[in-house]
């Protein structure tokens, strides 16, 4: 958990609440938490998501791990603190998305149960809509597509603590979905995610 380090600091409301700014929007906020190997089709599924939630009039966001990497969480490297901080940022900017009425789509490995069960804690608190979603593939399944030749990289000992090689992956208890990548197209993927909404009343007016 991050400390606190400011102090003398004062939580500022503001005059606009939620519900109003839902309403305004015609929408509720929600993350829809990805989480899986790399080339597990996190990214290519949230891709696909974002397009048919558009299409239909909604407004939606992807946070994606290798390009939130670029930027924001540019300082941060692969060590399990670093995943950490990169989970828990992530986790603060979703939940602020979700206030502002955004359907929020990450794609991150996000391989702690910890990490991810803080970020479930955020929203809950935050009374947000959280939804983890397990994308499950075999790794000799993400081992074979390797679109960027990073595990045959890790398997050579050229890149150390690749999740699923040498650093480890722990897969949801209780995930509010669950998306076999491996023997699902990516059509039926944007699918079930898009009942899963539709069920919880997420994509209502
Ligand atoms: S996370 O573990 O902190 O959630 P994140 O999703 O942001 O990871 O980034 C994962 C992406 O970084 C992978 O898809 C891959 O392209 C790249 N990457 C580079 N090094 C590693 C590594 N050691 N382990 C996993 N992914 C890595």
């Amino acid at each position: 958990m991050a400390e606190q380090k400011a102090t003398n600091i004062t939580w500022h409301e503001g005059d606009v609440t939620r519900e109003e700014r839902q309403a305004n929007l015609g929408q509720k906020g929600v993350t829809v938490w990805m989480t899986g190997l790399s080339a597990s089709g996190k990214s290519t599924i949230a891709v696909a998501l974002e397009k048919v939630l558009l299409a239909r009039g909604k407004h939606a966001y992807r946070l994606d791990g290798d390009n939130i990497r670029f930027g924001l969480n540019k300082n941060l490297g692969f060590s399990a603190e670093d995943r950490a901080e990169n989970i828990r940022r992530i986790g603060e900017v979703a939940k602020l998305f979700g206030d502002a009425g955004m359907i929020t789509i990450t794609s991150f490995i996000s391989p702690y149960r910890r990490d991810r069960d803080l970020v479930r804690k955020l929203h809950e608190d935050a009374r947000l809509p959280f939804l983890e979603v397990y994308v499950d593939c075999a790794i000799e399944e993400a081992e074979k597509r390797d679109p960027k030749g990073l595990y045959k990289k890790a398997r050579a000992g050229e890149l150390k603590g690749f999740t699923g090689v040498d650093d480890p992956y722990e897969a949801p208890e209780r995930p509010e979905l669950v998306l076999r990548s491996d023997r699902l197209t990516v059509a039926e993927s944007v699918a079930e995610l898009l009942a899963t909404l539709e069920s919880r009343g997420l994509l209502g007016a």
